[in-house]
């Protein structure tokens, strides 16, 4: 991500946001299924980890486009709990590509103020790409700009597990009443903590699925998807997404205020 650290003369997010966009109604949080990467390899006739290595330059311009467009928080899928059961090659490439990319692109992130987290089961995940995550997220936790949230070794229904369990060790140990639980308390104890919920989902590569990701954070998202594999996704594909966003009427169960 490296660039010159923005100043006071650099232009707004909003002026840097594509004119056809509403840059006041864009969604607040972002968040990316990348799939489609081990198919733009195949296409090419390339081995799938060049997809993956594709993935990364792809997932740095959308980390860029999504700040300098004024969006607040982009999350994206890296790493299933489910991905472990890929050839060994293959996940070992993907933690050595995580690590490298960290390595490498840290200094950037702090310059540009993002605030890096990594979610999920951090524990599974090789010593070194711990420490790194750790390194990065202790160096950005206080930056200002956009929070770009990294899951890694993440399940949608393993977070909810691990907040019920949380909650009932409060409970079990006398410091929590169950009759108070509810939404927001329930929230607090997932990895998402502290970002509100994603506005707006993106799948790339033609698929319908959820694929276990963010299972309670996206229960009002719009989805977008887009046949482009995901290393193909670019600044036109994104603001196609946007433009579908801005199109969509969102209700949160009740009715439409214009049309009823
Ligand atoms: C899905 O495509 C992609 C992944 C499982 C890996 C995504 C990871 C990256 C883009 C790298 C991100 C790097 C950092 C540091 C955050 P697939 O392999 O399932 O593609 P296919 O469906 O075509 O086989």
């Amino acid at each position: 991500m490296s660039r010159t650290p923005a100043t006071s003369t650099d232009l707004t997010a909003s002026s840097l946001c594509p004119p056809e966009l509403d840059s006041a109604r864009l969604p607040a949080h972002v968040a990316v299924i990348m799939d489609g990467n081990g198919r733009w390899a195949k296409a090419r006739g390339l081995p799938r980890v060049v997809g993956h290595q594709a993935g990364v330059e792809a997932l740095k311009s959308t980390l860029r486009q999504c700040s300098d467009w004024g969006i607040g928080a982009l999350t994206a899928y890296a790493f299933s709990t489910e991905n472990w059961s890929r050839p060994g090659d293959e996940v070992n490439f993907l933690m050595t590509l995580f690590e490298g990319v960290l390595q490498k692109e840290l200094r950037s992130l702090e310059e540009e103020q993002v605030r890096i987290r990594f979610l999920g089961d951090l524990d599974g995940l090789p010593e070194k790409l711990q420490q790194l995550i750790d390194d990065a997220t202790e160096r950005t936790a206080k930056n200002s700009g956009i929070h770009f949230n990294v899951c890694t070794n993440y399940g949608g229904r393993r977070e909810l597990v691990r907040a019920a369990q949380r909650l009932a060790k409060q409970a079990a140990s006398g410091t929590l009443d169950p009759e108070t639980i509810d939404e927001n308390s329930f929230a607090r104890e997932l990895f998402t903590v502290g970002d509100q919920d994603p506005d707006l989902l993106i799948r790339t590569s033609g698929e319908y699925r959820i694929s276990n990701f963010l299972l309670w954070q996206l229960a009002y998202a719009e989805i977008h998807v887009t046949d482009v594999f995901w290393p193909d996704f670019n600044a036109d594909v994104l603001k196609q997404a946007l433009l579908d966003y801005q199109g969509r009427n969102r209700r949160f169960g009740g009715l439409d205020p214009i049309t009823t």
